[in-house]
């Protein structure tokens, strides 16, 4: 295994300050709807949502026509009052962020490329071990990586690519089935997908939550923290024109 480390210059850390915003106002904007300043993935590629830290009145009254009566949206680091009654927080998260450039990374011929055939896949392992979320169309963000049984073809390990922001890509859909885990599959996936984007140019960076233990993996692997934020899930009640 390598460590992957930068001989040029290092990338930007600045950009990994709002990267849903910066991702979808940029490298991924193919795959994203907006109104205003509120800007958010095509519904089955991603939930994820860029907004300004400092929301005004018609800011918010955006997210909910942008999100619609009775779904959800998510913001990170919202910084100014919520409208009475238009919204209910129904979640409350903790997301640190790492970053790897100095992470291992390793190709690893035993893994194979995941695509489209195998979403059902993907998800039913998503739904058993909640890495987070992973839609239909999320396999589009870039490329993901599982490890199979040798003997039964199952798919017992996985993770790929999210967020792109200049310099860096994300990490995510981290997983390994209950049944496999502590044999160092999760390192091997992810170590993997390093390498794939550390060959592109790029350094990896990725979210977890205050309290995945996930996190002492990433830890090991030579992640360092750069920042935790908050990020709500909301639900739209009603709309506000
Ligand atoms: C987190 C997860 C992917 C780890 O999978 P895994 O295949 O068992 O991990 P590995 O065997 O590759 O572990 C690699 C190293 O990380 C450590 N590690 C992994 N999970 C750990 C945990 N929950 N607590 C402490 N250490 C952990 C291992 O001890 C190992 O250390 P070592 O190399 O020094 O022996 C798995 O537990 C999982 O699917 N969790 C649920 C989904 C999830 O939350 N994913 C993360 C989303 S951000």
């Amino acid at each position: 295994m390598t460590t992957a480390r930068f001989s040029g210059s290092e990338p930007d850390t600045t950009v990994l300050d709002d990267p849903f915003t910066t991702a979808l106002r940029g490298p991924q904007s193919h795959f994203a709807r907006s109104l205003g300043n509120i800007v958010t993935f095509e519904p089955d590629v991603s939930v994820f949502y860029g907004h300004p830290r400092e929301m005004t009145a018609q800011d918010y009254v955006d997210l909910a026509e942008l999100t619609g009566v009775g779904r959800t949206a998510s913001l990170r680091d919202r910084r100014t009052p919520l409208p009475d009654g238009v919204f209910d927080v129904v979640a409350e998260i903790d997301l640190v962020q790492y970053r790897g450039d100095a992470a291992v990374s390793a190709a690893d011929a035993e893994l194979v490329r995941l695509g489209s055939a195998d979403v059902p896949e993907m998800t039913a392992l998503v739904e058993l071990t909640e890495p987070g979320p992973f839609l239909p169309r999320t396999i589009e963000m870039g490329v993901y990586l599982g490890y199979r049984d040798p003997s039964s073809g199952r798919l017992l390990s996985m993770a790929g690519q999210r967020l792109q922001v200049p310099g860096w890509t994300e990490i995510s859909a981290v997983c390994t089935h209950p049944d496999a885990r502590g044999r160092g599959l999760a390192r091997r996936v992810v170590s993997a997908v390093a390498q794939v984007i550390v060959d592109a140019g790029h350094a990896p960076f990725l979210h977890t939550t205050a309290d995945n233990s996930a996190r002492h993996l990433y830890e090991k692997m030579g992640f360092t923290l750069n920042s935790e934020a908050p990020l709500e899930i909301l639900r739209v009640n009603k709309g506000m024109r």
